[in-house]
């Protein structure tokens, strides 16, 4: 996707300064052509000499040196760019962009390009979280600027939150779902669950299903193919999320589901639940594991909140509610049940007791059923084509 594609790296002065020399390596090695401009800042972590010899270009970073071409450095460099890549931003120039402020090579080439602008931020998770750098990237993003959005993890600065700047692998795949051809889904939200979720008896012991996750996973994987910005809201599975997630969650209740499925739905255009979400929960949970002396144990259960049902309570207008239905009978009727009582658009359904077909298998079985009642009856096939077949299927004419 990003053959023969001009991209113009600004690095700013954080730690993470160092990462954009390996997002510069993936870039070129991914067939794009590289151009850095570095903050004074940012010499301070990494050398211009570093960027030359990743790049193979030379790099700016003073608006006073002697020009190479017969041209303004930054407007030069701000028209040949297709794609304007800031990583790391800080929250200086997140600021500074925001105000239009243009004081260096890097900030006043970014006024000058009409090219999309994507900024990486990273910094302490104190510094991410405070009103003033979420006001300036809500302004950028409303300006239509992209924002790839930092990880969660150990800061450089010893602190644990977010605010790590985003694997410079994901990085480079949000570049490439930007130039992906039939980048349907580009801006739009998608928030997809997968896996089981677990409910806890006593601090060892709980109550799970047998979903891998592999069905979610395959369709947060197709969503990103497509360009969406994709949120995967997992509860406890074996697999690797996929490259390119705008955010993962992971989660173990179904409790915790419902509380990250809410947080991201409102402004989520297509969600859709693969998640098998647990019932019930027991009770009460034991602070001590529980001792086999009886012959005997029961365990009340209480019933879990229904996600899906609460979510199309809530669904607002234009926004795409697709439900699974893992069935061990009555396939179609039970299926329709749960379209009507949980307002959906769409629902999956697979008969689990069919070869090859639901949980932890590599492929499935489906029907997807429409709200009018119409049935697209799908062949065997792999998780990852159904995944294919279903966003054909739900997506709406202007999104196609
Ligand atoms: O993960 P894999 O191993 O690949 O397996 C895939 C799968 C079999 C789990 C998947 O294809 C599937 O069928 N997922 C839905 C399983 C399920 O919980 O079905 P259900 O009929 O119990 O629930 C119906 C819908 O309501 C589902 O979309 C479920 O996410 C949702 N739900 C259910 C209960 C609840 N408390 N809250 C919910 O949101």
């Amino acid at each position: 996707m990003l053959q023969g594609k001009k991209i113009l790296l600004g690095v700013t002065g954080g730690i993470a300064a160092y990462k954009a020399v390996d997002i510069t390596s993936r870039l070129r090695k991914a067939g794009a052509e590289v151009r850095v401009v570095m903050t004074r800042a940012a010499t301070n972590f990494v050398t211009e000499l570093t960027f030359r010899e990743m790049s193979g270009n030379p790099v700016s970073v003073d608006m006073w040196a002697p020009v190479q071409h017969w041209n303004v450095a930054h407007i030069a460099l701000a028209e040949w760019a297709d794609l304007v890549l800031v990583a790391p931003a800080t929250a200086n120039v997140l600021a500074k962009a925001a105000l239009g402020i243009a004081d260096d090579m890097l900030t006043t080439t970014l006024l000058a390009t009409t090219s999309p602008i994507f900024f990486a931020p990273a910094m302490n998770c104190n510094m991410y979280a405070n009103p003033a750098v979420r006001e300036n990237i809500d302004k950028l993003a409303t300006r239509g600027a992209h924002m790839i959005a930092p990880g969660t993890g150990t800061l450089a600065c010893g602190a644990e939150g977010l605010g790590r700047l985003a694997e410079p692998a994901n990085i480079v795949a949000a570049l490439e779902n930007f130039f992906a051809e039939g980048a349907q889904l580009f801006g739009v939200k998608v928030l997809v669950t997968a896996a089981g979720t677990i409910e806890p008896i006593d601090p060892v012991r709980y109550i799970g299903n047998r979903s891998s996750g592999r069905m979610g996973y395959a369709l947060a994987e197709e969503a990103i193919a497509r360009g969406a910005d994709v949120v995967l809201v997992s509860g406890p599975s074996s697999l690797t999320p996929p490259v390119g997630l705008k955010r993962f969650v992971s989660v173990e209740t179904a409790k915790e589901m419902r509380n990250a499925v809410l947080r991201e739905a409102e402004n989520s255009r297509i969600i859709i639940k693969a998640a098998a979400v647990a019932d019930y929960h027991p009770k009460t949970v034991s602070e001590q594991k529980i001792k086999k002396n009886d012959e005997e144990l029961s365990i009340v259960l209480e019933k879990n909140p229904d996600i899906l049902k609460e979510l199309g309570e809530k669904k607002r207008a234009g926004q795409i509610l697709v439900g699974f239905a893992a069935e061990t009978q009555k396939l179609l009727e039970f299926a329709r049940a749960k379209i009507q009582k949980k307002n959906l658009d769409f629902i999956v359904a697979n008969d689990v007791t069919k070869p090859g077909a639901g949980f932890n298998t590599a492929t499935n079985l489906a029907k997807i059923i429409s709200r009018d009642g119409s049935i697209e009856e799908l062949p065997l096939m792999t998780k990852r084509e159904l995944a294919k077949r279903i966003f054909d299927f739900v997506l709406p004419d202007e999104l196609k």
